[in-house]
């Protein structure tokens, strides 16, 4: 069987991108491409030192939205990938582009969705006086950050954190967290229909739960 293949769509930093490449073998995955909007994005440097073939599409050098967004899809058309992997990539995708890749498209977002869509999600939940945080991986739908959550890990707040130590401790986890999700997509045991996450064809009511000590899913419970 050939390789489950991903495209990676960055925009900075790339430690997201560099968690799905160290756990591409056991994970059963391969990433055919990584695609950054930015040209000076730290994460290229990550890809190719990896050897993965990298691509920018320098948002910037487009009149619009949507023509930025018809030229991604092209590129990534080009790659044939099973999904298509939003890791830290900073920009609002038009609903023409979403509706294309409806179902194989996922992002990686820092808080317990739907708690915090959008940015400054830390500082959110801090002032919100919330006793749990954490990272959750969804489908992309054409509601920012609101498409169907696959897979969430948690996180309880300290009563001396703030936006930078809650950023310090989460996103090891966020690491963990990707690309085993993305494995079980692999898998073919994550799938996406109506608008809701299936696990092993039967709809999720709850995210899974990634337990970071013992290494394995576990269904959500509701409100930790
Ligand atoms: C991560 O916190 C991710 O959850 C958010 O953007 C950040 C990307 O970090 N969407 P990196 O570029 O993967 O280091």
């Amino acid at each position: 069987m050939s390789a489950f293949r991903l495209v990676v769509v960055i925009s900075g930093r790339g430690s997201n991108l560099d968690s799905l490449i160290r756990y591409q073998r056991q994970g059963g995955y391969q990433i055919a491409a990584v695609i950054s909007n930015r040209p000076q994005a730290a994460g290229l440097e990550i890809a190719r030192q990896a050897g993965l073939d990298t691509a920018v599409l320098d948002h910037q050098s487009f009149e619009n939205r949507e023509q930025f967004d018809r030229e991604l899809a092209a590129l990534i058309d080009r790659r044939q990938p099973d999904l298509v992997v939003l890791a830290g990539f900073m920009r609002i995708l038009g609903a023409e582009f979403v509706s294309r890749f409806e179902g194989r498209l996922i992002n990686i977002h820092p808080s317990l969705l739907p708690q915090f869509p959008g940015i400054k999600t830390h500082e959110r939940a801090l002032q919100a006086g919330v006793q749990w945080h954490g990272a959750s991986v969804h489908f992309v739908n054409a509601e920012v950050d609101g498409g169907p959550v696959i897979g969430q890990v948690r996180m309880r707040l300290r009563p001396d954190d703030d936006a930078a130590s809650v950023a310090d401790r989460l996103l090891p986890l966020e690491h963990r967290l990707l690309p085993r999700v993305v494995a079980l997509m692999a898998e073919g045991r994550v799938s996406y229909a109506e608008n809701k996450t299936c696990l092993d064809g039967a709809p999720c009511a709850e995210p899974l739960v990634l337990n970071v000590d013992a290494d394995c899913w576990e269904p959500g419970r509701g409100d930790p």
